[in-house]
C-alpha cells in the first residue's frame, strides 16, 4: 500500500473515496434522552454539507464503526464520501483512530475500490494521526483466506492522508514511512502465523526468518539439533527430541554502526509450529489452532524486520526457539527430568508445558550472548485467557524501570496489555521434590506459575514476559481486523526497541 501525505483542501481533491470520522458532541446520558450532537471532523467547511442532511436525520446513532457511504457528494471532488463513526467526542483518542482507519479500509476494499483519501481528525495531533492511520489502515488490509480458490485479494493500493495545511510536511511524512514499515512488519508476522504447521515447521520459519534478514541486512544464524544438544539446552531438546521435524535455533542480530556496547536487548519467541501437547496430548476439540503457537517466535522475526529497517542505534538479539511438540516413542514423558542450559533441573509434570521449556533456554542463552535486557513474546498459557480474556494480553516484568519503559512504549503502540504479578509468593507452584523445578504447577494462578517458571532463567537481567496466547489469534470477524492472526506486540515491542536509542 503506498502511503502518501497531502496538505490539500478535503474537498478539492480527486479521489474514490473520502473518508471522515464523525464524532457525537452530545453531553448528558443516552438513557435520559440526549439526542446525539454528530459532527463531521474536519476543519474543511465544504465536507460538511453533503453529509448534513444525513447527520440530521436522525438515522445515525453515532456509535463507533457505524459507516454511510455517499455517492457523488455535492461540492466535491471525491466520487464517494465515507462516514464513519468514532463514538463519543470526549473519548476519542488515536487508539480509537487506529481502529477507525482499518474499519473504513475494509468497507471499501469490501466494495472493489482500490484507493482512498482518510482526513486526519483534527482533534489528534497530527503526527499522532497519521502513525493511527497509517498503522490501522495496514493492519486492516490482511485477509487469511490465502488457500481459498475463491480469494479476491482485495487488497488497497493507495492511500492519501489529508492533514491540514498548516502541519509539518516533512514530519508527517516520517511518520508515514515509518509506520509503514511497522504495519508491514506486522502483516508479514501475521503472513508467518497465519500458515499452517504442514507448511510451517521450524525448518520453514527458519528460512522465512533468514530470507527476511538477508532482505534487510540483518545477520541471521541457525542451528539444529546438534547445536541445540552441543548447547547443552535440554529443555528446549526435551521438547524437541519427541518431533521427526527437526527444531530450529535462529539467532537475528542487529548491530548498527554508532549504537554504543550497551544495553544490548534481547528478544526470545516462542516457535511451536504445532503444539499437541506431546504425550499429555490435547484434546481433539480446537486443536487445529495449537498452529498459531509460533506466535511469539514470529513477532520476534517481524519485529528485527522492522528495527532494521527504521534504523534506531541500538543492539538487539532476536531468538526464535522453534519445534513441533509431538507425541511419539521418542517424546518425553510426565516425570521426565531435563537439565536447562543453566544447569537447573526440571520436573517435567506435563509435556503440554513446552512453551516454557523452550524459553527457558531460549532466554538464558540471550544472556549468554550479552543480552542486557530481555523480552520475551508466547502463546503461553490457556490460564492468561482465563484471567484477561481476548482483549489484553499479559505482562509480566521482574524489574520497576524496565516495566515502566515498557509500559510507556506499550500505550504509544495502542496496544492493550494488562499487568499480572510475580510475587514471590507464587514460587511454591513451581517446586518440585525430585528436581529444582516443575514444568507445570497448579491451575490456579497458571499464567502466573508459568511467568514464575521463567524468571527463573532471566534470573536479575530485567526482563519482560508478554503471554499473548488469547491475543495473538482473534476467533471474530471485527470491523478494523479479519479473523485470524493480529500480530500483537510487534508493535510495542519496535517503541520498545526504540526508547533506548532516544
Ligand atoms: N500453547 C499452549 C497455550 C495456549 C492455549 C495457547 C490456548 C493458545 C491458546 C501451551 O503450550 C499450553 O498448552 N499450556 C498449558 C499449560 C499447562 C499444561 C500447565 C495450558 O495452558 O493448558
Ligand atoms: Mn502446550
Ligand atoms: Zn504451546
Amino acid at each position: 500500500m503506498k502511503t502518501t501525505i497531502s496538505l490539500s483542501t478535503p474537498s478539492q481533491l480527486e479521489t474514490e473515496a473520502l473518508v471522515t470520522i464523525v464524532l457525537d458532541h452530545s453531553e448528558g446520558p443516552k438513557n435520559k434522552g440526549a439526542k446525539p450532537q454528530l459532527a463531521v471532523e474536519t476543519t474543511d467547511a465544504s465536507v460538511k454539507p453533503p453529509a448534513a442532511d444525513l447527520l440530521a436525520s436522525g438515522e445515525m446513532t453515532g456509535k463507533p464503526f457505524e459507516t454511510n457511504l455517499l455517492h457523488k457528494p455535492a461540492g466535491l471532488k471525491a466520487k464517494r464520501l465515507l462516514l464513519i463513526s468514532g463514538g463519543a467526542a470526549k473519548k476519542f483518542s488515536s487508539y480509537d483512530l487506529r481502529r477507525m482507519a482499518g474499519a473504513a479500509l475494509r468497507t471499501l476494499k469490501a466494495r472493489g475500490i482500490r484507493s482512498f483519501a482518510f482526513i486526519a481528525p483534527p482533534c489528534i495531533p497530527a503526527e499522532e494521526a497519521v502513525r493511527a492511520i497509517v498503522e490501522g489502515a495496514l493492519v486492516g488490509n490482511f485477509d487469511p483466506d490465502y488457500y481459498r480458490s475463491d480469494r479476491k485479494d482485495q487488497k488497497i493500493d493507495a492511500l492519501t492522508i489529508l492533514a491540514s495545511g498548516n502541519s509539518d510536511k516533512d514530519a508527517l511524512e516520517k511518520a508515514a514511512i515509518e509506520s509503514q514499515i511497522i504495519g508491514e512488519s506486522q502483516n508479514f508476522t501475521r503472513d508467518l502465523v497465519n500458515e499452517p504447521s504442514n507448511r510451517m515447521t521450524p525448518t520453514t520459519l527458519a528460512d522465512r526468518a533468514k530470507k527476511m534478514c538477508q532482505e534487510v541486512g540483518l545477520k541471521c544464524e541457525v542451528y539444529g539439533a546438534d547445536k541445540i544438544k552441543e548447547l547443552k539446552m535440554g529443555a528446549f531438546w526435551g521438547v524437541a527430541q519427541g518431533s521427526d521435524e527437526p527444531p530450529a535455533l535462529v539467532v537475528m542480530r542487529y548491530e548498527p554502526a554508532g549504537a554504543p556496547e550497551k544495553p544490548v536487548l534481547g528478544l526470545v519467541g516462542k516457535g511451536i509450529t504445532f503444539d499437541t501437547g506431546g504425550i499429555s496430548i490435547k484434546p481433539a476439540d480446537g486443536m487445529e489452532k495449537m498452529k498459531y503457537d509460533m506466535a511469539g517466535g514470529a513477532t520476534m522475526i517481524g519485529a528485527m524486520r522492522a528495527i532494521a529497517l527504521l534504523k534506531p542505534k541500538v543492539k538487539v538479539i532476536g531468538i526464535v526457539c522453534a519445534t513441533e511438540n509431538m507425541p511419539s516413542g521418542k517424546a518425553q514423558k510426565p516425570g521426565d527430568v531435563q537439565i536447562a542450559m543453566s544447569g537447573k533441573s526440571i520436573e517435567i509434570i506435563n509435556t503440554d508445558a513446552e512453551g516454557r521449556l523452550v524459553l527457558a533456554d531460549g532466554l538464558f542463552y540471550a544472556r549468554q550472548l550479552g543480552c542486557t535486557h530481555l523480552v520475551d513474546a508466547a502463546t503461553l498459557t490457556g490460564a492468561v485467557v482465563v484471567a484477561l480474556g481476548y482483549a489484553n494480553a499479559g505482562v509480566f516484568a521482574n524489574d520497576e524501570a524496565m516495566y515502566e519503559r515498557f509500559h510507556e512504549a506499550n500505550a504509544e503502540a495502542g496496544e492493550k496489555m494488562w499487568r499480572l504479578p510475580l510475587d514471590d509468593e507464587y514460587k511454591e507452584n513451581i517446586k518440585s521434590t525430585i528436581a529444582d523445578i516443575v514444568n507445570a504447577g497448579p491451575r490456579w494462578a497458571g499464567a502466573v506459575n508459568a511467568a514464575m517458571f521463567l524468571k527463573e532463567f532471566a534470573e536479575d537481567t530485567p526482563w519482560i514476559h508478554l503471554d499473548i496466547a488469547g491475543t495473538a489469534w482473534t476467533e471474530d470477524q471485527k470491523p478494523w481486523i479479519a479473523k485470524g492472526p493480529t500480530g500483537i506486540a510487534l508493535r510495542s515491542l519496535v517503541e520498545f526497541v526504540k526508547s533506548f536509542a532516544s
